[in-house]
């Protein structure tokens, strides 16, 4: 690798990465969602193509722009249209990877009219969302599929059955408790887990700095598989 120059590294090579969360409607005027700001994913998407890449972003309502043209970008709005869209663009892709922060539920009635306020509590109800990183490990062929995990305690542990359950070759883990890590910084802190358990810490660094070491890494383990 020494004498390839690091913007080399993904040549020829199609990425797919979904950022930023889902918006699940209410009401017209209302939505469920999360402080996902997307930051994470549009770097890793600038990152790969730095790095010699062709990638697709699937994102969430943000009020990121890209710096590139090179990048191209599909907007979504919600969970189940971001599961068809990244099952759409799967098989094309060599690189997946889930960096969105998806909603696990969403209400199970959506209202055409603006509801309005009584005295009483309000319940809603609500239903899970499909699990898209793990129905795309389910259809797994070549693809090497990482995910991303956000946890607040035992991050390691958590971060690991994910990779088992999701049929993942890789996951980067999240502690979103801890400063300086997580949702809307410019910075982060993770730890990246190939499926054989071999592990690396990635320093406090800027979100694009995490971005090419994870890119790093994901085109090294593939070299090895190959
Ligand atoms: N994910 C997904 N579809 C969902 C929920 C999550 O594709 N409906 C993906 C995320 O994009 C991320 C990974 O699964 O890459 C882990 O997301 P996370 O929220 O950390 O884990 P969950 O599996 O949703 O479990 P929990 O939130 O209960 O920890
Ligand atoms: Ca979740």
């Amino acid at each position: 690798l020494k004498h390839q120059s690091k913007s080399e590294l993904l040549a020829g090579k199609k990425v797919l990465i979904s950022a930023g969360p889902t918006q699940e409607k209410i009401d017209p005027v209302r939505f469920f969602t999360n402080r996902s700001t997307g930051k994470m994913g549009f770097s890793l998407a600038e990152a790969a193509v730095d790095m010699g890449a062709e990638v697709t972003l699937v994102t969430g309502p943000v009020s990121l722009e890209l710096s590139n043209d090179r990048v191209k970008r599909i907007n979504i709005t919600s969970a189940d249209e971001m599961y068809d869209v990244m099952h759409e663009q799967f098989k094309t892709h060599d690189i997946v990877i889930k960096s969105a922060a998806v909603a696990d539920y969403r209400p199970k009635v959506t209202y055409a009219e603006k509801m309005k306020k009584n005295d009483g509590p309000l319940y809603l109800e609500m239903e899970r969302t499909k699990d898209i990183l793990k129905s795309l490990g389910l259809q797994k062929e070549n693809q090497f599929l990482v995910g991303f995990a956000a946890e607040t305690s035992n991050p390691l542990e958590y971060g690991m059955k994910k990779l088992e359950n999701k049929n993942l070759d890789a996951v980067v883990i999240n502690n979103v408790a801890v400063e300086g890590a997580g949702f809307g910084g410019d910075t982060n802190i993770a730890t990246y887990v190939h499926k054989s358990h071999k592990q690396k810490e990635i320093q406090l660094a800027t979100k694009y700095e995490v971005a090419q070491k994870v890119l790093t890494y994901i085109a090294s383990d593939m070299k090895d598989e190959s």
